[in-house]
C-alpha cells in the first residue's frame, strides 16, 4: 500500500470522543516503551506523527490518525508501568479496554512485543483478556534490529512455542522496526487486505 497521507485527527481520554466510526480502524497497544508511537511514524513515514520518547509512559490518550482519507491508525497508551498512582498500576487501564470493547470500526488490534525480551506475563494476560472478549489481535514485534538474524529466528521460534501451550493456532506474526523500517509492506498489506471487510460490518 501507498500512503499519500496521514494527518492527525484528535486525541481523547474516552471512547466517545473519538472520530464517528464510519471507517476501517486498527490500534496499537502494547507495554510501555515497546515502540508503538515509533512504529506508526515507521508505517506511515512521517517522524513524530505520533510522539514518541525514550522514557516510558509518553503516550496517554487515544490518538487517532487519518490515513489516505479513508482508515484510521491509533496510538494508545501503553500498559506495564506505573508512573503516579496506585490505581494506573492496575494491569490494564479503562482507557484501554473501555476503547478496546466499545470501538465497533476497530479492525484488528497490533500487540507490541519486544523482540528481545522473555514472553511476558502482563503481555500473555493481555492475550487471554482479548480472546476472551472477542478481539481481533495480531502480534508485531518490534526493535528486530537490536538482533542478529539467528538471534531473531530463535527468540521469534521460543515465543511461538510459549503461546502454542495456551492456544491451538497462532495470531498473524509480524516482525518489525522502526529504525530500518524491517516489516512495513508486510504490515501495510495486511492492512490493505484487510480494509474491504469493513463494509461487511
Ligand atoms: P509509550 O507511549 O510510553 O507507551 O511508549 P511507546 O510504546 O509508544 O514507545 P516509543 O515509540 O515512544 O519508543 C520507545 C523507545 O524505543 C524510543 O526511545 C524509541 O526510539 C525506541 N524504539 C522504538 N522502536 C524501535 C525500534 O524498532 N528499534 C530501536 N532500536 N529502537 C526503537
Ligand atoms: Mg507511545
Amino acid at each position: 500500500m501507498i500512503i499519500k497521507s496521514a494527518t492527525f485527527v484528535i486525541s481523547n481520554r474516552e471512547v466517545k470522543g473519538c472520530p464517528t466510526p464510519r471507517l476501517p480502524e486498527y490500534a496499537f497497544i502494547g507495554r510501555s516503551n515497546v515502540g508503538k508511537s515509533s512504529l506508526i511514524n515507521m508505517l506511515v513515514r512521517v517522524k513524530g506523527l505520533a510522539k514518541t520518547s525514550a522514557r516510558p509512559g509518553k503516550t496517554q490518550l487515544i490518538n487517532h490518525f487519518l490515513i489516505n482519507e479513508n482508515w484510521f491508525l491509533v496510538d494508545l497508551p501503553g500498559y506495564g508501568y506505573a508512573r503516579t498512582s496506585k490505581v494506573l498500576r492496575e494491569d490494564f487501564s479503562n482507557i484501554i479496554k473501555d476503547y478496546i470493547s466499545g470501538r465497533t470500526n476497530l479492525m484488528n488490534l497490533f500487540v507490541l512485543v519486544d523482540i528481545r525480551l522473555e514472553p511476558q506475563a502482563i503481555d500473555l494476560r493481555f492475550f487471554t483478556w482479548m480472546a476472551s472478549n472477542g478481539v481481533p489481535f495480531s502480534i508485531a514485534f518490534t526493535k528486530a534490529d537490536k538482533l542478529g538474524k539467528t538471534q531473531l529466528q530463535s527468540k521469534l521460534a521460543a515465543y511461538k512455542r510459549e503461546l502454542l501451550k495456551d492456544w491451538e493456532e497462532l495470531p498473524p506474526i509480524f516482525v518489525t522496526s522502526a529504525e530500518t523500517s524491517y516489516g512495513r509492506d508486510e504490515l501495510l498489506n495486511y492492512i490493505e487486505e484487510t480494509n474491504p471487510l469493513f463494509a461487511k460490518f
